[in-house]
């Protein structure tokens, strides 16, 4: 199990600098929010692709590199060090602009090692000057759709007290309440989950623990249940899939939900609540909400309810307990059009 406030994706390395950060968005306009949510996306999904191509050259000599443990093992060399050191200075508060600063995208074939160390070095960098993880929270909070004051699962409440689910919820005795949850990627430990009083234990997680009652802990390296006392009648995930980088990452997140849930039985609860930023299924070039709806059906998952505000998309689903054998989609464009975005979900 993981430790609390262990090595998480942005461990920080104060002994290699003291970089001041910028001050943590406190007051953000929900635009800017927007912008930085939209910021660290990027910097996250080029700092994984940096990772992946320098781990394979550690794989060959026997090492593993994590996102937990490479700043570690990176900060000996010297690419990474100047890098990282000359871009967090601490006396500097600019920052690449949004635009100037897709030039770290670009990782082509024939980087070498000693530019990858630097190219990683610039994006930690970045992130710690940006405020780090919390900044991105932070942000998360201020910059999602306003109606839902910070807290999607004002939603999931509101449709948990309607049918079906509201005779689940009453046949438990105000003694003898059985429901559990499992919320991923949780930045309040008293939102509406943890405060309806539906559910008797809920297991609150991220990957950077803002709470002494959330678990630092990232979902894809919870270990596996070893049995049903370790599943969860719902899992909570929103807006967490359009944190992970890859599409064929997204898809296996996706699949490991179902192995948290309980297996579906009469008169009891086995459910997922998600959230995805609307963008992600009505604008981009490789899925929409019938692509997605599909891949959850084959998963084993029934759509029961869902919802688009005017920047997120909410669904309920019953987990009826079977996958379907060979799922197989892959990244296919759909769509056309230089406005659309690049969000996909590869499931094999
Ligand atoms: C945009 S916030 C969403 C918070 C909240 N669930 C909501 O709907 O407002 C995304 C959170 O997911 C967390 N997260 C992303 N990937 C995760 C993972 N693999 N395991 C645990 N937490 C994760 C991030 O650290 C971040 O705090």
């Amino acid at each position: 199990m993981a430790k609390r406030k262990s090595g998480g994706l942005l461990n920080r390395h104060r002994s290699i600098t003291s970089a001041k950060k910028l001050s943590a968005p406190k007051g953000i306009k929900p635009q800017q929010a927007r912008q930085l949510i939209r910021r660290f996306h990027i910097l996250q999904k080029n700092k994984h692709s940096i990772l992946k191509k320098i781990s394979k050259d550690y794989k060959k000599c026997d090492h593993e590199l994590t996102e937990s443990n490479y700043k570690e093992v990176l900060s000996s060399t010297k690419e990474w060090r100047k890098f990282y050191i000359a871009n967090a200075d601490p006396e500097s508060q600019t920052l690449p602009s949004s635009s100037s600063a897709t030039d770290i995208i670009k990782i082509d074939s024939g980087i070498t090692i000693p530019q990858l160390f630097s190219q990683l070095g610039k994006i930690d960098a970045e992130i710690e000057k940006r405020g780090g993880l919390e900044a991105y929270q932070s942000a998360s909070i201020h910059g999602q759709d306003s109606n839902r004051g910070g807290d999607s699962s004002k939603k999931l409440i509101e449709w948990l007290n309607q049918s079906p689910y509201n005779a689940v919820i009453h046949s438990q005795s105000k003694e003898e309440k059985k429901l559990s949850a499992l919320e991923i990627g949780c930045l309040n430990p008293a939102n509406f989950i943890s405060t309806s009083g539906i559910f008797a234990n809920v297991v609150k997680i991220d990957l950077n623990s803002q709470s002494q009652q959330i678990l630092q802990q990232n979902f894809m390296e919870r270990p596996l249940p070893a049995n049903d006392s370790e599943r969860f009648n719902l899992i909570s995930c929103s807006l967490v899939l359009n944190f992970v980088p890859t599409p064929l990452e997204r898809g296996e997140m996706l699949r490991r939900l179902t192995k948290f849930l309980l297996p579906p039985t009469p008169n009891s609860m086995s459910s997922l609540f998600f959230v995805l930023p609307l963008p992600c299924l009505e604008n981009s070039r490789y899925i929409d909400t019938t692509i997605f709806e599909s891949m959850m059906s084959d998963l084993g998952f029934k759509k029961v309810l869902s919802y688009q505000a005017t920047k997120l998309i909410y669904y309920l689903f019953d987990w009826e307990g079977k996958i379907k054998s060979n799922i197989k989609y892959s990244k296919k464009q759909c769509y056309e059009g230089s406005k659309r975005n690049n969000f996909c979900i590869v499931l094999e």
